[in-house]
């Protein structure tokens, strides 16, 4: 027997208001063509002023604990990935808590952008494997709309906002059930491609997004084929095992040139850019919950997840359903 963190529940949640690419051409100078032609976004769903990423969050988190079967007061560790915190402080982990009324648990934020979710999901493995908790909140919270330039159309139709969440468990298994590998890395030389040009000590104001969106292609596809190898490699299996890929959902252009370089076959990736944009932490764990709900990723599946963001910071990860 081994412990392991298994996945255990899923959920999400979307802002009331979806917005579509011909909407936003009435706004930015862009087009439905260009905008799909370029990135396979269809729409997004852009928060409303009572919609945070903590309420996104919660509203994500009681889907995940009720598919678990499980109650706000069995968690004992929340960790919330989010670039855009509803506040400076404290974290949005514990704005969660206090919405979900979870007791007395260990809670915070990671910073890693896109690939926050991925790195959120490798920090709560090690503490349930180390028994920090029994049961975790492992959440990708985002309300990008707010950092965004909407004058720069070469960002503004590109992200969108949601959350999604999962319930790990700590559980002895028999067998590969459960997550089997993680693969994390960070290159910070390359921190000016993608960021965001305020903070609390610089600018003392939020920013806008800012990105070489070319430079940003290039480094995503190579990292993610890369970190996908390495993820495999370390589990010993090939990409012929894999059921399905849960990909970062920032371009389709990406998500198929990765697949292509893996020789993964497009049926066997969820794909979600269309509906959702770019919603940065939040797009691994909304994605997995579609599929989960949907049916397509089933217990005994062994699933890949992936992402790269800002940083940059890209990583992967091996579970078995
Ligand atoms: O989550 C991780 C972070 N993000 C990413 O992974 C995104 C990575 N990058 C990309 O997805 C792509 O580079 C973009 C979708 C951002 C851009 O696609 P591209 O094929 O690299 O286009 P480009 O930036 O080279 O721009 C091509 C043209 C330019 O016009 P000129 O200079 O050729 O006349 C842009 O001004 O498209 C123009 N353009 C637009 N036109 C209409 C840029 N944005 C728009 C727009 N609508 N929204």
């Amino acid at each position: 027997m081994t412990l392991r963190a298994v996945l255990a529940g899923t959920g999400s949640a979307l802002p009331r208001t979806r917005v579509s690419n011909a909407e936003l051409a009435t706004r930015v100078d862009t087009s439905d063509e260009w905008i799909v032609e370029r990135t396979g976004i269809r729409f997004r769903h852009i928060a409303e002023p009572d919609e945070t990423t903590a309420t996104l969050g919660a509203a994500a988190a009681k889907e995940a604990l009720a598919a678990a079967g499980l109650e706000a007061a069995d968690i004992g560790l929340i960790i919330v990935a989010t670039a855009t915190p509803d506040n400076t402080f404290p974290a949005s982990a514990t704005k969660v808590q206090a919405l979900l009324g979870a007791p007395d648990c260990i809670a915070f934020d990671v910073a890693a952008v896109c690939s926050g979710f991925l790195y959120a999901l490798s920090v709560a493995d090690s503490m349930l494997r180390t028994g920090a908790a029994r049961h975790a909140l492992v959440i990708g919270s985002e309300t990008f709309s707010r950092i965004l330039d909407w004058e720069d159309r070469a960002t503004c139709v590109l992200f969108g906002d949601g959350a999604g969440a999962v319930v790990l468990s700590a559980e002895e298994v028999t067998g590969d059930r459960g997550i089997l590998a993680t693969r994390l890395h960070a290159e910070g030389k390359y921190c000016d491609m993608l960021y965001v040009d305020g903070g609390p000590s610089t600018t003392g104001t939020v920013g806008h997004v800012r990105m070489q969106g070319r430079e940003v292609f290039r480094h995503a596809v190579t990292n993610l084929a890369s970190v996908l190898g390495e993820v495999m490699e370390e589990v010993g299996l090939a990409a012929s095992d894999i059921d399905w890929v849960v990909p970062h959902q920032a371009n389709k252009r990406i998500i198929d040139a990765t697949a292509k370089k893996l020789g993964l076959s497009a049926d066997r990736v969820v794909l979600t850019v269309d509906q959702h944009a770019n919603t940065s932490a939040a797009s691994v764990p909304l994605a997995l919950d579609l599929a989960v709900r949907d049916g397509r990723i089933k217990r005994g599946d062994l699933v890949v997840l992936e992402a790269m963001g800002g940083g940059f910071t890209w990583g992967a990860a091996v579970l078995r359903v």
